[in-house]
């Protein structure tokens, strides 16, 4: 039976073959038009989340935002945004589209002139004076603003820009970045990012990266200033606001910490933070050097239990406990620097993150991988837990608990079939190989062959394509 990789394989020579065919024919045909920019990325599990037609190379973020007023009102903020865009056509357009979300564009201009737009749902749908031509970089400016509230996901849960009573808490995973910016909102576009973000005095707003500049305070107002110079997928930006004491050190690695922690959740909600800098160290014997320029937390008051690995400045809600702490720091490497290539490819990054507690545990002296596994492995084949091919969880599975464990024990049968030495040489080829931009579960499976010479089509059928329990691999 050929499993989904090969067909796929084989449909990709197949078309491959076809191109090649054509290319005479398009070599004497007419330059090629301009054309509409799609209005999605090309993701079956979000059609509208990023676009076509765009490559973006810079976000750089001018945020002025008041959040929330005091109880019994309700909980309702005000942002008022510039974004400066930088970006590269991949196609001749006569329009192109940007996604937001719940918030008014007012002014528009492209390469410094005024152009005209329209809004809907996820779209803003931009009509330059002059067409664009393909690969000639060029600026958009998009004034934007309005009232921001508390988005919610597919599944329901808060994400985006959530305004809280003394600030937001920014946490965009999968497709929530509109809710705050005009973005191409899909991994496959990575691009730098700079922020400006104004808050009423007293406020701390932290983004991801590193201060560029010292806060400053004016006429009640202050301003923080902030670089993030690694290629960031847009769901793993943050522009969070609060009330937060702030902690700045340089970890055993060298790494400059960069912390902010709600009063409220200070002292044991945040102890387990310390950790860190021996994570840090943990995590580069086994994946290789940290790959981005700083790294931190946010520790907030808001909602109970969440936690998201925003690039270089990992959010906790509430509590950062030890194993959370280990699982976002880890998703710097499997997640953020190499990223998904589709919603689809998720199980690589919870499935890693998970793998990674997994090991920090047995670091520490509690129970082995292998243990966690062989547990894992007690669950009944006729429970649900069972019952869901990773590979593919669909949009409202993203986030399903075999993703994250039945992930992680794939990653560890796949530790014990191919051997030690061969499973690291995998984990740090992938991050080398791919690290600042996406990749597959085929690009994985791919690489496994390559790294062990082994055939695991068997293997991935069993743990990753089957809604079963794997009985053999
Ligand atoms: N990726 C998060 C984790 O590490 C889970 C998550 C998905 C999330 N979407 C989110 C967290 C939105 C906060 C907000 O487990
Ligand atoms: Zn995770």
């Amino acid at each position: 039976m050929p499993s989904r990789r090969r067909t796929a394989l084989a449909l990709g020579s197949a078309v491959a073959a076809i191109a090649l065919l054509a290319a005479p024919i398009s070599a004497t045909a007419e330059p090629s038009p301009y054309t509409t920019g799609a209005d999605g990325a090309g993701d079956p599990y979000f059609p509208l989340a990023g676009n076509g037609g765009t490559d973006v190379l810079h976000y750089d973020l001018d945020l002025d935002y008041t959040p929330a007023p005091p109880d019994p009102a309700p909980i309702e903020g005000h942002l008022d945004g510039v974004a400066t865009i930088d970006l590269v056509p991949t196609q001749n357009l006569s329009r192109f589209n940007l996604d937001l979300r719940g918030l008014t564009a007012t002014v528009v201009t492209v390469s410094g002139k005024p152009a005209t737009f329209t809004q809907t749902d996820n779209e803003l749908a931009i009509t330059p004076t002059k067409k664009l031509k393909a690969g000639k970089k060029t600026q958009v400016v998009v004034t934007y603003g309005g009232t921001t509230t508390r988005p919610t996901d597919i599944e329901g849960a808060l994400y985006g820009w959530v305004t809280t009573r003394d600030g937001a808490m920014v946490v965009n995973e999968p497709e929530g970045s509109g809710t705050w910016f005009p973005v191409n909102d899909h991994p496959t576009d990575k691009a730098t990012y700079s922020f400006e973000i104004t808050v009423p005095e007293g406020l701390v707003a932290v983004a991801n990266g590193l201060p560029s500049d010292p806060a400053t305070t004016v006429d009640g107002k202050s301003t923080w200033y902030w670089d993030a110079p690694d290629p960031m997928a847009a769901y793993l930006a943050t522009a969070s606001v609060g009330d937060y004491v702030v902690d700045e050190y340089v970890a055993e690695n060298g790494t400059p910490i960069f912390d902010a922690v709600d009063p409220a959740r200070l002292g044991a909600p945040s102890e387990d933070l310390a950790l860190t800098s021996d994570m840090l160290v943990f995590f580069e014997s086994l994946y290789g050097p940290y790959p981005f320029n700083s790294y931190g937390a946010i520790v907030d008051d808001d909602s109970v239990g969440y936690a998201l690995e925003t690039q270089t400045r990992s959010f906790f809600s509430r509590t950062a406990s030890e194993g959370t702490v280990a699982h976002e720091l880890a998703h710097q490497w499997m997640g953020n620097h190499v990223s998904p290539h589709r919603w689809a490819d998720i199980w690589l990054n919870e499935g890693w993150a998970t793998y990674s507690t997994w090991m920090w545990t047995e670091h520490r002296g509690g129970d082995t991988a292998q243990v966690s596994f062989a547990d894992y492995l007690t669950i009944p084949a006729d429970d649900p837990e069972w019952d869901l091919a990773i590979a593919d969880p669909g949009p409202l599975g993203l986030f399903a608990n075999p993703v994250y464990d039945r992930g992680a024990a794939t990653l560890h049968a796949l530790r014990v079939k191919i051997g030690d030495e061969e499973f690291f040489e995998l984990a740090q080829t992938w991050v080398e190989r791919f690290g600042g931009g996406t990749a597959s579960t085929a690009d994985f499976i791919a690489l496994s062959e390559e790294v062990s010479g082994q055939d695991l089509e068997a293997f991935f059928d069993a743990w990753i394509y089957t809604p079963e329990k794997p009985v053999s691999w």
